[in-house]
């Protein structure tokens, strides 16, 4: 084989491997951008005391005392006992329990400093609620509490949104 050919294949194949790098070295970011991730309820308590400590006093906080042991392991009872049950999250992340995120969407993107910013909340509200919307905060309306308070729950009675959301809310 002329040495030229081989050059010219070796740098092929340099190049092929560059382009492969370069796309794993970028992976993380590309999924991180595409899909937040649930981080946890004990991930808001330092910025939110208020708000956590109003949770801590609701059924939701202690959904999962509801269950026997066994209900505890059972996937369809922890669908919604507990908070983003089977979707993406941080793999520290503690899910027991219907917590903030159950409401407020998957935090891994909103809740950080970059977006949860008290200056940039002060400065301009309506934008920053903008910027936190598009990287996954969902605003709690009657939909967000469907997704469990339905007849697909075993104890299911009703769901009245305007006699409850007041207690949920946590603007008392
Ligand atoms: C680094 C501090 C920080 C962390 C961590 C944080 N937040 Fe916030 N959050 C803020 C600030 C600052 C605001 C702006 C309003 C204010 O000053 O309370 C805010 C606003 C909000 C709002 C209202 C936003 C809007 O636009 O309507 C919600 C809902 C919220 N946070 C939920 C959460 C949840 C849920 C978590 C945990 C997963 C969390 N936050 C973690 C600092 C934080
Ligand atoms: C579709 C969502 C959903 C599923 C699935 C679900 N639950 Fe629940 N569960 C709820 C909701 C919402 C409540 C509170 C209000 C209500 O009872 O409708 C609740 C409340 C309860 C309570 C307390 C009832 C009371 O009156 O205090 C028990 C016990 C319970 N669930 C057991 C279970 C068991 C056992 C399973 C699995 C076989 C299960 N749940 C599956 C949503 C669900
Ligand atoms: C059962 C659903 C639910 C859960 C769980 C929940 N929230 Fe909320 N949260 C709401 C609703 C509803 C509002 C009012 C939204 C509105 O007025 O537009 C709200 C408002 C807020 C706000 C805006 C400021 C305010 O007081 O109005 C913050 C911050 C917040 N929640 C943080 C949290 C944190 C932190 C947790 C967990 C410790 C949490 N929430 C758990 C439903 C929930
Ligand atoms: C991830 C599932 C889930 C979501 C989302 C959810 N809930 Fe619940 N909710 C539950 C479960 C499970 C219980 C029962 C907890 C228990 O009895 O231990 C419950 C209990 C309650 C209770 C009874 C609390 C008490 O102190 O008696 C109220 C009120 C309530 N939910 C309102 C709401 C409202 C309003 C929303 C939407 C803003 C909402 N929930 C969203 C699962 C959910």
């Amino acid at each position: 084989m002329p040495k030229t050919q081989t050059i010219k294949r070796l740098t092929c194949v340099l190049a092929g491997i560059m382009v492969f790098g370069i796309f794993l070295l970028l992976w993380p970011e590309i999924s991180l951008a595409e899909e937040p991730l649930y981080v946890g309820a004990i991930k808001c308590k330092g910025c939110h005391k208020k708000e956590y400590a109003a949770w801590m006093k609701e059924k939701h906080s202690k959904a999962m005392s509801a269950l026997n042991a066994e209900e505890q392991k059972n996937p369809k009872c922890l669908e919604c006992h507990t908070t983003g049950y089977g979707k993406a999250a941080k793999p520290t992340a503690k899910l027991e329990n219907v917590q903030c995120e159950s409401c407020h969407g998957p935090a891994s993107l909103y809740k950080t400093t970059k977006i949860m910013s008290k200056k940039k909340y002060k400065k301009d509200p309506k934008k920053a609620h903008q910027m936190a919307v598009a990287a996954g905060l969902i605003e709690p309306d009657e939909k967000a509490c469907i997704q469990c308070h339905n007849d697909r729950a075993p104890t299911f009675k009703g769901f009245d949104f305007k006699a409850t959301i007041e207690k949920v809310n946590h603007k008392d």
